[in-house]
């Protein structure tokens, strides 16, 4: 009987095969991983190589299952017109013990079927050659054939799964927070504002589907309060859109956010710990699942950066952390010349946070405390001074700078109410005065940008190259 690691789906079908011939249907991960041979196998996916010799005909084979490909060899015999690179296949044959020391098993085919060809002349994926990110990003449609962008998305699929886990696992519920919704949670007029094609069309008397302006959300956090106040620890993960600008590598319209509410938490710490947490959690997970994906990129994509070794003292070593003011320091006795002059007050830049994080000697900082005005209405007043600073923090990281954004809420009703009264806010979120009139708690929270995490932990670049669709302008796949 074939016995696969992991194959729970052959096993099965191998347990239930009839006596009669009839091929199991594997994939190729479970093919390379198949502890003994097998008669009457079949592999389906497409074709990576082609290796005609005279007495022997050699394929490649992936589906998407695995990086490595499955070796087939055939008789030349078996070759036709159509068996090209890219084209697709199904070969049916014995799975056999491979005599190469680099793979485990390979596909003796028996019959070679083409199921969709591929002509290699005009198809802009080439064979064997290793594209770089630039060239196959063009290609928005084909490149997850490549073995790159094959990586990455196993990545972020289990990357997915390892962030749901881990809040699973702590008790956390998950909410589905709105996508449409006309609340401004950052307050930074970096909104999509959504209308239906008649209402775009009659402009000149607007009457809006909703009754009220609606916008792609900007972050579920405001929604998530709402569910703290019952459930005690939420998270979501869900599409965001910001409209900001697209040409930056590290900023996307649509992205998507980890963000998570915990309620009776009067300190920031507790936040910064669940981040921390989440973060080594997922990351040990991701580089335990799939090695071989995030060797390709350590390896191809990143070596300069060393993000092997930093990404293991990451996981080892305590986060750092440093308040703003502290910050504001640093930044004005460096020796470096900014093109944005360091002032309390003053925002950081992405160049102020990449000094910072190689200050501290080039490992994740949590910055604490920012000033008053420079926050949103919602965080929480430290009441170190007339309108000084606010518990809010971010969590900076090397080569990508800001990664987390986080604080304690303002649960205090006065506060909250005449915050948002000098902004002209009240009237707007009395809903969200009410969650402080009933029961409310301190409580804080987080969100995480996904793409940048993924663009840290595999030193990728380009924030577009982190996911599935890049969108450009030339390309109708928007
Ligand atoms: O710091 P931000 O704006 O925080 C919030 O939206 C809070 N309401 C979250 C919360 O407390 N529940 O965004 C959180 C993170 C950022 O640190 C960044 O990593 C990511 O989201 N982010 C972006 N990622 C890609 N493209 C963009 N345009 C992004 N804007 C923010
Ligand atoms: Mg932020």
């Amino acid at each position: 009987m074939l016995r696969a690691r992991g194959g729970w789906q052959a096993l099965r079908r191998c347990a239930s095969l009839p006596r009669a011939r009839r091929a199991v249907r594997l994939r190729v991960r479970e093919a390379l991983g198949a502890l003994e041979p097998a008669d009457a196998v079949q592999v389906q996916g497409w074709v990576r190589s082609v290796r005609s010799q005279k007495e022997v005909l050699f394929l490649h084979i992936n589906d998407g299952s695995s990086l490595e490909n499955l070796q087939v060899v055939a008789d030349p015999s078996l070759e036709n017109r159509d068996l090209t690179f890219g084209s697709a296949v199904e070969v049916q044959g014995k799975l056999v013990k491979s005599p190469h020391k680099m793979q485990n098993m390979e596909l003796k085919a028996e019959t070679i079927r083409v199921v969709g060809p591929c002509d290699t002349w005009s198809f802009p994926l080439k064979m064997k050659e290793r594209h770089p990110l630039e060239y196959v990003r063009q290609f928005p449609h084909l490149r997850c054939r490549n073995n790159t962008l094959g990586s990455l998305l196993r990545i972020r699929s289990e990357a997915t799964a390892a962030i749901h886990s881990f809040f699973q696992d702590n008790g956390y519920v998950h909410i589905h927070t709105p996508i449409i919704t006309s609340n401004d949670c950052e307050g930074a007029g970096e909104l999509f504002q959504i209308e239906t094609s008649n209402e775009a069309r009659e402009s000149a008397e607007k009457t809006h589907f909703f009754n009220v302006p609606a916008f792609l959300t900007v972050s579920g956090q405001l929604h998530l309060e709402v569910m703290s106040g019952a459930f005690t620890h939420v998270f979501t993960f869900g599409p965001t859109f910001r409209a900001e600008n697209s040409q930056s590598r590290r900023h996307l319209a649509e992205f998507y956010m980890v963000e998570a509410e915990l309620s009776f938490t009067e300190s920031l710490q507790d936040i910064m710990q669940v981040m921390e947490d989440l973060f080594k959690t997922a990351t040990s997970t991701v580089l335990s699942k799939c090695p071989c994906d995030v060797e390709l990129f350590h390896k191809y994509i990143a070596p300069a950066q060393k993000t092997k070794g930093r990404l293991e003292q990451m996981l080892k070593n305590k986060f750092v952390t440093i308040s703003y003011s502290e910050a504001v320091e640093i930044l004005r006795q460096a020796s470096q010349t900014f093109t944005f002059k360091p002032e309390w007050g003053c925002d950081l830049q992405t160049e102020h946070e990449k000094y910072l994080v190689k200050h501290c000697g080039e490992v994740p900082v949590f910055v604490i405390n920012y000033p008053y005005d420079l926050k949103p209405f919602y965080m929480r007043d430290n009441e170190d001074g007339p309108q000084h600073t606010v518990a809010a923090v971010d969590l900076l990281v090397p080569g990508i700078g800001e990664l987390c954004g986080g604080s304690l809420r303002e649960e205090r009703l006065p506060f909250l109410e005449s915050r948002l009264q000098r902004l002209g806010l009240a009237d707007a979120y009395q809903w969200y005065l009410d969650l402080r009139k009933f029961g409310s708690v301190p409580h804080g929270g987080f969100g995480m940008g996904f793409e940048r995490y993924l663009q840290y932990i595999l030193g990728v670049d380009n924030i577009k190259d982190v996911i599935p669709f890049p969108r450009f302008s030339h390309s109708c796949l928007l």
